[in-house]
C-alpha cells in the first residue's frame, strides 16, 4: 500500500490529507477561512495567503498525527501548484517542496482542476475513462471530456462568470453573505421560481459554452425593482442556472462521443437542484451519473492527494513554478472572457 500526502491552498481553504492507493482517506483536515473573508463578501488574496502561511504547517502535522503516521511513512508529497490565487499556491507548493526535500520523497505538482476532475474516481472505483465532466466551482465552469490522467478535452467553458461566482454574486445582491451557494440554495427552497422572469443566456446556442453575467445583472434588476420576495428571486435564479447547465451539458454530450458516465465535480456540485437535473439528463442518455460526496466537491486536500496517487511515479523538480493559470486542455480554442478568474 502506498500513501500520498496532499496539500491544498489555492483559494480560501487550507487543507491536508493522507490518501492510499486503495482509495482510503486515512486522515484529512480542512481549515476554512470563511470568517476572515466574510466582512469583504469574497476572498481577499492577501488575507488568504497569510492565513495559509500561518495554518498550513501545523495542519499537516495534525493530519499526520490523526493517521498515526510520520513523514517517513509517506510515499509522495502532492500539492496544488495552480491555478489559483498565487500567494496561497506558493505557500502550499513551497511547503510541499520543503517536505519532499527533507523526507527525500517525490514531489507531485497537481493542477487543482485535475484534482476536482479525478475526485469522482476516488469516491467510485468503478468509474473508468472516458467520462464527461461538468466542473463548476467559484472560479471555473467547464465541460471536459476526461480521457485519462492528464488527458482532457475542454468542450465548453464560460465566456464570462463562473457558475459558483454567479451564486456568490446573487447571494451578495440578496444580502445572504459569503459563501453564497449554500445560502442561495436554502432560500430558493422557500421560493417560487416562476414568480420572477429571468433570462437563460446562450440557451440553445450551437456551441456548448456558458454565460452567467447577464443572469446576474437580471437578478440585480429584479431585486432593485423591489416587488419580488427574495426567496422567489433566489428560486428563479437557481432554476435559470439549472436550465442553462442542462441545455449546455446536453449540447456537450452530443459533441463528446461515447462516454462511460456523466460526472459533476467542483463546489457547485454540492447543489441538489443541479445534481438532480444532471442525474435526469444522464438517465435520458442511458448514462451513469456520478457525483462525489459533498465533502469531496468543495475544495479539499483528499482530491489533491488522490490526483497524486493517480500520478505516482512522477517526481517534479524542486524549482517547479507556481502557476496562476494552468488550463487542463492547452489546445482548447480561446473564447471570449476565457472563463478563468483566478
Ligand atoms: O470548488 P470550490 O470549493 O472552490 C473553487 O475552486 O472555486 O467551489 C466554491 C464555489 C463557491 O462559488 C460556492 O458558492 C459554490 O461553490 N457552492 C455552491 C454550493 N455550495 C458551494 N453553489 C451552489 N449551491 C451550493 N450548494
Ligand atoms: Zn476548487
Amino acid at each position: 500500500m502506498r500513501v500520498v500526502l496532499g496539500i491544498e491552498s489555492s483559494c480560501d481553504e487550507t487543507a491536508a490529507a493522507l490518501v492510499t492507493d486503495r482509495r482510503v482517506i486515512l486522515a484529512q483536515r480542512i481549515a476554512s477561512q470563511d470568517d476572515a473573508h466574510r466582512p469583504y463578501g469574497g476572498v481577499v488574496p492577501e488575507i488568504a495567503a497569510r492565513a495559509h502561511a500561518e495554518r498550513l504547517t501545523p495542519l499537516i502535522a495534525a493530519t499526520l498525527a490523526d493517521a498515526g503516521m510520520t513523514l517517513a511513512q509517506v510515499d509522495a508529497i502532492a500539492a496544488t501548484a495552480g491555478p489559483g490565487l498565487i500567494g496561497g499556491v506558493m505557500v502550499g507548493l513551497v511547503t510541499a517542496k520543503a517536505l519532499a526535500m527533507a523526507g527525500a520523497k517525490p514531489l507531485i505538482a497537481i493542477n487543482h482542476l485535475e484534482g476536482h476532475a479525478l475526485s469522482p474516481r476516488l469516491a467510485d472505483e468503478t468509474l473508468g475513462f472516458p467520462y464527461l465532466l461538468l466542473l463548476a466551482s467559484g472560479g471555473h465552469c467547464q465541460v471536459l471530456l476526461v480521457e485519462g490522467v492528464g488527458r482532457f478535452r475542454r468542450l465548453a467553458t464560460t465566456i464570462d462568470d463562473a457558475l459558483g461566482e454567479a451564486f456568490d454574486k446573487t447571494a451578495k445582491i440578496l444580502g445572504l453573505g459569503y459563501p453564497g451557494g449554500p445560502a442561495v440554495e436554502r432560500l430558493a427552497a422557500q421560493g417560487d421560481a416562476r414568480a420572477v422572469p429571468l433570462p437563460r443566456p446562450l440557451l440553445g446556442s450551437a456551441e456548448p459554452h456558458f454565460s452567467f453575467a447577464g443572469l446576474k445583472s437580471a437578478v440585480l434588476r429584479a431585486r432593485q425593482a423591489g416587488v419580488h420576495a427574495d426567496a422567489d428571486i433566489a428560486a428563479a435564479f437557481q432554476q435559470a442556472a439549472v436550465d442553462c447547465v442542462i441545455d449546455r451539458t446536453r449540447r456537450a454530450l452530443a459533441a463528446a462521443g461515447p462516454v462511460q458516465a456523466l460526472v459533476v465535480a467542483g463546489g457547485v456540485a454540492a447543489n441538489r437542484a443541479i445534481r438532480a437535473a444532471l442525474e435526469a439528463l444522464a438517465g435520458e442518455h442511458g448514462l451513469r451519473f456520478v457525483a462525489p460526496p459533498l465533502a469531496l466537491c468543495t475544495d479539499n486536500a483528499a482530491m489533491i492527494a488522490w490526483a497524486g496517487v493517480e500520478r505516482l511515479g512522477q517526481d517534479d523538480p524542486l524549482d517547479f513554478a507556481a502557476r496562476p493559470r494552468w488550463p487542463l486542455d492547452p489546445a482548447a480554442d480561446p473564447v471570449r472572457g476565457a472563463g478563468v478568474k483566478a
